[in-house]
């Protein structure tokens, strides 16, 4: 019901509490344009990429085809990460897609220096746009992980933080079709243990990071002690666990750098 009144919404352009209230006729165009986006939902679309919009710590990103939505569990990624971001402080973004992460914290700390990477042509566009409309001072560059960025930035960074892909390949059948069917597969899968894209994040992360800097990233909710294990190997040491709003293991942080572990 509450997702018909934000179709209608979304058509019309008022609130469905005005409309209700003030018994307000709908047009034909609108009624038509109303019933086709309702049928796309039914065909279970996302209603994020029907409205164009989702909603993010107070910003509003624009979204659709080729880019993920962003998710609230991801909010308390992007409030670790400024918990650990010293005033002035710089704070690379990788994996950005839609620029949650990075346009947050821009909106939260005009203090920061933020750069985002995004390695998918169609997200990094979808990025660019939300920077842009948002009037943000934010740098996001196209490739790899670290690859984009200018080199002299190593030893320099205050916290990299990343909402990366993190599903094992061997879990997509328990995807929702809404997700699988629709969202972009290199934004959800990260080989066989979903654990590729983190353990690169581990590996690169110490050349770019000053000393006492932190990584801070998202992780599937039974993933903390791989994850764990993951940054010790890597040198990190202090590796905090955080739990979403569902007390689920979420949020990992780790700082550079601790004693290397044996493997
Ligand atoms: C789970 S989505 C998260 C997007 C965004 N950070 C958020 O929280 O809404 C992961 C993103 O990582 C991007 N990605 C995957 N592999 C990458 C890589 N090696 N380098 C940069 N971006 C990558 C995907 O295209 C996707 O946009």
């Amino acid at each position: 019901m509450r997702e018909a009144e934000w179709l209608l919404e979304a058509v019309t352009g008022q609130s469905s509490w005005e409309i209700k209230t003030f018994r307000q006729k709908i047009s034909d165009e609108h009624v038509d344009r109303l019933a086709n986006l309702l049928e796309r939902r039914r065909s279970g679309e996302p209603l994020q990429y029907i409205t164009g919009i989702a909603g993010f710590r107070g910003i509003q990103l624009h979204v659709g085809p080729g880019v993920f939505i962003p998710r609230p569990e991801t909010e308390i990624v992007a409030e670790v990460a400024m918990a650990r971001l010293p005033e002035d402080g710089l704070v690379i973004d990788l994996c950005t897609g839609s620029g949650a992460i990075a346009l947050s914290i821009a909106a939260e700390r005009a203090d920061a220096r933020i750069i985002a990477t995004e390695q998918g042509p169609e997200a990094f566009q979808w990025a660019e746009k939300n920077r842009v409309a948002l009037l943000a001072d934010v740098q996001i560059l196209e490739g790899d992980l670290f690859a984009p960025l200018d080199p002299t930035l190593k030893g320099t960074v205050d916290v990299v933080v990343s909402n990366p892909p993190y599903v094992a390949k061997a879990e997509a059948r328990r995807l929702p079709p809404e997700v699988i069917d629709h969202e972009p597969h290199n934004a959800l899968f990260a080989g066989g243990d979903g654990l590729d894209v983190i353990r690169r994040i581990a590996r690169e992360s110490g050349a770019w990071l000053k000393v006492g800097g932190w990584v801070v990233i998202e992780m599937g909710e039974t993933q903390a002690d791989a994850v764990r294990t993951v940054f010790q190997r890597e040198s990190f040491s202090e590796v905090t666990i955080d739990r979403d709003l569902a007390r689920r293991d979420r949020v990992a942080s780790a700082r550079w750098p601790g004693e290397r572990t044996a493997s």
